[in-house]
């Protein structure tokens, strides 16, 4: 597959502005959703540390921040301790995460999300999907009542977060979870509406788009963070072009779920396979894309940007190891990096862990008693 690169006259950098809808946003960098656990309780409300986490992003100078992922509906969270959107409670403690986000000129995007066949056993003892899962006993298939009811709950979740001030939603269709299931032909074997060719594997999330635009208005920006490998990078294509042309305002390009078939990489394409899907996918649509995952530096970042490759860039775990990373790379400041944690990166258990984040407090403990 080769590469078709948009190189413009008045060449972009990490640092220009990017108009979009009644927005303007301040440079390219996102702060991608980042689930951070045990910070709430089971009831999936905002608390003080979830505040001091995103306000110090927000300073921190990026030009979007997608708020983690959050449940749209409680039997379908990834873990018993995930920020929930499923009740108006949540209203409150969602808003001021908006607020601390757009007063620091950030564009606030929340991620909805709801887990699908991937609910653990602490939340449901009968995970569902689109099919059940073989590997996993007890899963079972959705019935179509059941899907109305996530839909709205999908719905419903986008309409909250606008009430709570956020500037729109990321729709979680990527890493295996419950949208990402039923585009896939992977996860997908119903015989019904919800299944079969590409629009059938596709009506749920198109029910949901067409819902949030219709109660959430053209202005709300509606982002969907799609699997490019669902399953194959050719099906991600089409499904990207299906989805804007039902209007989606963003396509953030991740990974898929399903870990066959998975896009080879140009010898020379010094990115990994799920960045460079990300290229590839923004040479089909005219939508703004984000590329993410293992970018890692402000070099590798920009050199996206300027060879026009992507439109935004996205870097997690970067600015969860210095909340700070955009406003030390637009002054040239030294970056604290983070430390590529293995065999997994020490935020899933708790960002108190982060090796990364420990040395930042103690430098800044020092600091204060020099
Ligand atoms: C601790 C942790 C939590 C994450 N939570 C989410 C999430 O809530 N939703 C999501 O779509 N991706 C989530 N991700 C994936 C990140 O958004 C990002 O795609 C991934 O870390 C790769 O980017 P990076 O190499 O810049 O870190 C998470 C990643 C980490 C490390």
């Amino acid at each position: 597959m080769s590469l078709k690169f948009n190189i413009s006259s008045d060449m972009p950098d990490l640092f220009s502005e990017y108009p979009l809808k009644i927005f303007t946003i301040k440079n390219r960098i996102v702060f991608p959703p980042v689930v951070c656990f045990h910070y709430s309780g089971d009831d999936g409300i905002v608390n003080e540390r979830n505040i001091a986490h995103y306000t110090a992003r927000a300073e921190g100078g990026p030009g979007i921040i997608v708020t983690e992922a959050t449940a749209v509906w409680k039997d379908g969270r990834l873990a018993p301790f995930q920020l929930g959107i499923w009740s108006d409670e949540h209203i409150p403690g969602l808003s001021r995460i908006a607020e601390t986000v757009k007063k620091n000129g950030v564009l606030s995007l929340i991620q909805i999300h709801h887990a699908g066949l991937i609910t653990p056993p602490s939340v449901s003892g009968s995970p569902a999907g689109p099919s059940p899962d073989e590997k996993k006993p007890g899963s079972r298939s959705l019935s179509v009542d059941e899907i109305r009811i996530i839909r709205d709950a999908f719905i419903t979740g986008a309409l909250r977060a606008k009430k709570a001030g956020f500037d729109g939603i990321e729709l979680h269709g990527a890493h295996g979870y419950l949208l990402n299931q039923f585009a896939s032909s992977f996860f997908n074997k119903r015989e019904d509406e919800y299944g079969g060719d590409l629009y059938g594997r596709l009506k749920l999330a198109t029910e949901i788009i067409r819902g949030i635009r219709a109660v959430c208005g053209e202005d709300f920006i509606i982002d969907y963070r799609l699997g490019a490998n669902t399953p194959t990078l050719e099906d991600g294509i089409e499904v990207a072009k299906y989805l804007e042309s039902l209007g989606v305002d963003i396509l953030h390009l991740s990974h898929g779920g399903s870990l066959q078939n998975l896009p080879r990489t140009p010898k020379d394409f010094e990115f990994n396979w799920i960045v460079y899907s990300g290229t590839v996918i923004k040479t089909h649509v005219k939508i703004p894309v984000i590329a993410v995952n293992e970018i890692k530096t402000p070099e590798r970042a920009s050199k996206l940007i300027e060879k026009g490759l992507t439109d935004f860039v996205a870097l997690a775990r970067p600015q969860m190891a210095d909340p700070s990373w955009a406003n030390h790379v637009k002054n040239n400041e030294p970056i604290n990096l983070c430390l590529s944690c293995k065999p997994k990166c020490r935020w899933y258990e708790d960002s108190n862990l982060c090796p990364a984040v420990i040395k930042l407090a103690s430098s800044r403990a020092g600091e204060l008693m020099s």
